[in-house]
Parts: C-alpha cells; structure tokens; sequence
C-alpha cells in the first residue's frame, strides 16, 4: 500500500501563550483527522518541549469530548524555541535533531503546530529541516500575519471591553481618570477594538506614537468642559520612558502629577487569556481545526490556515514566518475613533 493511501499519524502541539480557544482548536483537528479520515492523533506535551523530550500520548475521540468550551489547553504549553541556541557551542542544533529524530520514530506524517507568531517561526524553521507541518494561528494579540483573525482575540475583547464598561460606573461616581492597561504584546488590536468597544476617550497603541502633552491637555479639556472622567485604555506595548515596568501605572502617575486630576490604573492582565472562549472564537478555532485536517489529508504542507475575507483559506509558513500583522495608522477603526473625538495622543 502506498504512503497515502494508508492513514495518516499525525502529531498536535501547542505553544507560546495560551488563549481561549485552543481545545476547541485541538477538538476540531482531532475530530475531523479521526471521524473522517481515520487517522491517528498523537498529542504533545508543552509545546516543542513535548518533542525534545518525547512526552506525548495518542489522543483519541473521548479525550477530545467536553473540550470544546474549555479555556486552556489539554495539551500544555511553554515557549521552548528550539531554534534558539541555550549553549554557548555556535551552531547547537541538538533540540532540533532531537525534533526530528522523535518525529521519525513516532511515525509522523505530519506535525499540527497552534500558537502566535513565534511558535509559526518554529513551525516554518522545522519544515525547512524536512518536517511536514501545518500552522493553526491563535493568540489574543491578532498579530499573526496572514490572517485577518486569530482565534482568542474576540474572546479577550469582550473580557477587556467588559472590564472597561465596569470601570465607567466607578469612574463616575468618584470623579476620576481611569487608565486600563490591555496586553497585545508589540501590536496595538486589542487596545484599539476594546477600547473602542468600551468607549476609551483616548485609547494608546504602540503603532501610534503619542505625545504625552496632548493626551494631559486632551483630559484638562474633558475636565473643563464638565465631563466628570474619562477612560483612558492604553496597550501594554507603548512607548515609556526606560526603568518604567507598566505603561498603566506610568500613564496614571503621570497623568494626576500633571492635570491633577485624581486617577487610578488597572493592569488587566492575565484574566484576558483565562476561561472559556466566546462562541465566535469557538466557531474559528473549530473551523480552523478542521481546515489542517483537510490540508493534512491532501498532503498541503508548509502552510497555515487562515481567515481571510470572511473565507477559510490557508497561507504558507513561508510568507508568515518572522513578521507581525500590526494596526496601520490609517486603519478604517483608528479613523473612526478619531472622527468620533477619540484621541490617539496625536
Ligand atoms: O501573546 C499573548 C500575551 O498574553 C501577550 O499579550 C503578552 O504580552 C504576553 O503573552 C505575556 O507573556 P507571558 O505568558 O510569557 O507572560
């Protein structure tokens, strides 16, 4: 019997930072390779640790039940960059060849890679050495470049926007500025669409520099014109000056020292990556799923899926690997906001 006419093995791992969504990725993958091509999924322990140590068991029907709705990842994960030398020896490439070698003897026939940015740059270093891989984009950041949407990000959304909503209430009653730090790494998607969402008078992204003086007199005004607070929502990515850990914290201190409007922060943190995904995000990551299991049965290897115009489509590694999808100064939203009177600290 030829190669591919027997069915297929087929390894999952999950990497970098986790988001809500990735069991509903993994389900998606690992139900459709299964039901409908009958292959074998084995799972991988903590990312590409799991491979350099072989840790790693087969994943069948009943462990990919009750999932779906999870936050987490069955799987585990780390932010092991195997690419990425921790020996002082030039040219170390032993957790690679430790890679491939447990892929041979595992009898892959392909490798399912789900993370961010980084983990598309492991994924496309790793089918330059032979191996065949297929990329499943996730990350609450957005930033994965290829495709218009990231599984975890409407997820995040809508915790951000709700914690900002519930910022107004209290931002009213006392009288202050409310400054809320939202991750997105370096990209600014997640600052700007619950920001937006939540109304943020001025929102921050690290793709827009902002003048310090602009935003104090932007707040002085708002505070003159009987506008009793305002809500600030910054990305974590923005420029601070050196020796600053929080742009939240920095921006709040500044903010009251110079307007000497009374203001507090929050730094929202890691409840935007926890619990259980959104429905919508439930629908792509299924999707998402199901789209490298078909790509796996057709041999399409080398390449991610993606979401792109409203379609399921798929990309190659290629073109995603080592770059960032960030927010353009023109985006349609940035232009929105601003004709809405939303300041950028422009
Ligand atoms: O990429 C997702 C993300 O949550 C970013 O928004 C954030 O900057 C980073 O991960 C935090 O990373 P870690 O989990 O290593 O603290």
């Amino acid at each position: 019997m030829s190669k591919n006419t027997v069915p297929k093995r087929i390894g999952i791992l999950t990497a970098g930072g986790d988001c809500p969504g990735i069991n509903a990725a993994i389900r998606g993958v690992g139900k459709t390779a299964i039901v409908k091509y009958g292959m074998t999924v084995i799972g991988i322990s903590d990312g590409f640790s799991g491979l350099i140590t072989k840790d790693c068991f087969e994943l069948t029907e009943s462990h990919l039940s009750g999932i779906l709705t999870l936050g987490g990842t069955i799987l585990g994960t780390s932010r092991e960059k195997p690419f990425k030398s921790d020996s002082k020896k030039k040219n170390d490439n032993a957790k690679p060849l430790l890679i491939k070698e447990h892929y041979e003897q595992l009898g892959l026939d392909c490798l399912v890679c789900i993370g961010g940015n980084g983990t598309m740059k492991t994924a496309h270093m790793l089918s330059l050495e032979g191996l065949n891989v297929v990329g499943i984009p996730k990350t609450i950041d957005n930033d994965v470049w290829g495709t218009d949407m990231t599984f975890g990000f409407d997820s995040a959304v809508n915790i951000a926007t709700e914690a900002i909503d519930r910022l107004h209430s209290t931002a009213n009653s006392h009288k202050r500025i409310m400054v809320i730090e939202i991750m997105g790494h370096n990209a600014g998607w997640l600052a700007l669409y619950s920001g937006m969402a939540g109304g943020g008078d001025v929102i921050l992204i690290p793709e827009i520099p902002h003048d310090e003086d602009v935003i104090m007199n932007y707040l002085k005004k708002r505070a003159n014109d009987n506008k009793p607070y305002s809500i600030v929502v910054t990305a974590e990515g923005i420029k601070i000056p050196e020796g600053e850990t929080s742009a939240g914290r920095y921006l709040a201190r500044k903010i009251e020292e110079v307007t000497g409007l009374e203001t507090r922060e929050t730094v929202l943190g890691y409840v935007q990556r926890g619990g259980s995904p959104s429905p919508m995000d439930r629908v792509l990551a299924s999707r998402f799923g199901a789209a490298a299991a078909n790509l796996i049965a057709e041999n399409d290897f080398g390449k991610i899926v993606a979401h792109r115009k409203g379609e399921i489509s798929s990309v190659k590694l290629a073109e995603v690997a080592g770059k960032t999808k960030l927010v353009e100064h023109d985006d349609p939203m940035v232009k929105q906001a601003r004709e809405m009177g939303t300041s950028f600290g422009v």
